[in-house]
């Protein structure tokens, strides 16, 4: 399988409970390099603009409020078949649904407040990716 990038957030759910190294241990024990990373604060728009695919859905306006209420950790991970194998450690969006040891199950408040995102697809990778890091930001 081909070595892949792949864009993470860490929610603001996680950083509030100083959760950032635990969520990354799990990261790295899965074999996924973080190789950038930087924790800021959303603003309104840069979240809005994120998440621009779920504005037509009824949780939008609660969601792009609550990745503004504090910190989050953007990052680029890299390995083989990132993309699949980072929504597999995850688990899924809903952490009732989540399967053990995914980091939904482990750390995960809520449907909203899940702890981290995850890119679905390479195009929304390559496109997530370039909303946050220059080319010169990613060191593999
Ligand atoms: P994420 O993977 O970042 O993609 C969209 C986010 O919307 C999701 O994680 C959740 O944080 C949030 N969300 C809130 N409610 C829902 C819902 N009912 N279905 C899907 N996502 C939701």
């Amino acid at each position: 399988m081909a070595i892949e990038r792949t864009f993470s957030i860490i929610k603001p759910d996680a950083t509030r409970r100083n959760l950032t190294g635990a969520v990354n241990a799990v990261i790295e024990k899965a074999g996924l390099r973080i190789v950038a990373q930087k924790r800021i604060l959303l603003t309104t728009a840069q979240a809005e603009t994120f998440y621009a695919v779920h504005r037509a859905r009824p949780f939008f306006g609660d969601l792009v409020a609550f990745m503004t209420t504090g910190p989050v950790v953007v990052q680029v991970l890299e390995g083989e078949g990132a993309i699949a194998a980072y929504r597999d450690v995850m688990g899924a969006t809903n952490p009732a649904n989540a399967a053990e040891g995914t980091i939904r199950k482990l750390f995960a408040e809520s449907i909203e407040a899940n702890s981290v995102h995850g890119s679905d697809s390479a195009e929304n990778a390559a496109v997530e990716i370039a909303q946050f890091f220059a080319q010169n930001e990613i060191v593999g």
